[in-house]
């Protein structure tokens, strides 16, 4: 008698989710015609489906797991994120809507096409910048998830603008490279510290490029904590996949927390960066 032989495994069984349509990747050229992955292609999935594990946790912790949830994906780019959320998570679920900001309007025309062909009707794609979508009238009040992926330099800190304006339930952010703290700290050279051991931490260009991406983020989660936010920072992938790897998970938990207020404050004024409180967090709680 023949023995019964297992059937082979699909080539990429590792890298699709149950269910997720192969159709979709090839559309998104993820997957190439021939249905193989290239490494690039590889990376770019990886990061994105660790955020969308993230992503799926919180619309899950929303009341009814998320039913009828909104979701804004800002700096969208060709919209990886949104369409892989909504085949995976939107489209089972029946209900909610995505909708993905993106500046430039050749991405959002393609994305549009791409959402109409594959029936995606619960996806909509707007033309323009993060800090035009926080009053623009075609978006919905009460956006419930904000993510960022990669978002540009201060688009992040648009992003959370946006959050706090839509009073979201939870962000995800995964900040690009920003540049406008280090400007600061070699304009204003830290005036507080400049004289100390710690001007050490700047006196390198390099070192003031990592100090400022540093100081961006831990300011960002101290303004999120002060507005009310519960925040977690995490790793998205391993160091390996991507240099652009902090994950920041916000979840509004509850009223403003004047320690994180007053830590920020303190922060900016003795790197020399109280100009940027006005910009970037004009909802910090009065002191
Ligand atoms: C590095 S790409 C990331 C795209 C996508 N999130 C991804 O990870 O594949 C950044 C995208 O953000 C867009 N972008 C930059 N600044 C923006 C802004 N202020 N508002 C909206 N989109 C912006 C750019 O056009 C670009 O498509």
């Amino acid at each position: 008698m023949k023995k019964a032989t297992a059937a082979p495994a699909h080539p990429l069984a590792d890298e699709l989710r149950p269910g997720q349509s192969v159709e979709l990747l090839k559309e998104l050229h993820i997957l190439t015609r021939e249905g193989r992955l290239n490494q690039d292609s590889r990376r770019k999935l990886k990061q994105v489906y660790h955020l969308v594990q993230f992503i799926e946790t919180l619309l899950k912790e929303l009341p009814e797991g998320g039913a009828g949830a909104t979701l804004a994906d800002h700096g969208a780019g060709k919209s990886y994120l949104g369409f892989i959320l909504y085949d995976l998570f939107f489209r089972a679920l029946g209900s909610g809507h995505i909708y993905g900001i993106e500046t430039r309007a050749e991405l959002v025309e393609t994305s549009r096409a791409l959402a109409a062909r594959l029936g995606f009707a619960r996806m909509s794609f707007l033309p323009l910048s993060v800090a035009q979508a926080t009053t623009d009238a075609t978006l919905p009040e009460r956006i419930d998830v904000v993510t960022a992926l990669h978002a540009c330099d201060t688009a992040t800190d648009d992003a959370i603008a946006f959050g706090l304006a839509k009073n979201a339930r939870c962000m995800a952010l995964v900040p690009c490279c920003q540049a406008e703290v280090a400007a600061c700290l070699r304009q204003h050279k830290a005036l507080a510290l400049a004289r100390t051991p710690l001007a050490e931490l700047w006196r390198h260009p390099l070192h003031t490029r990592e100090l400022g991406s540093q100081l961006t983020n831990v300011l960002r989660c101290l303004y999120l904590e002060a507005c009310g936010y519960q925040v977690t920072v995490t790793e998205l992938v391993g160091w390996e996949h991507s240099m652009k790897n902090e994950l920041i998970i916000a979840r509004r938990s509850g009223g403003p927390r004047r320690s994180a207020a007053e830590r920020l404050r303190a922060i900016l004024e003795e790197f020399g960066l109280a100009s940027l409180q006005p910009v970037r967090f004009p909802r910090l709680p009065a002191a």
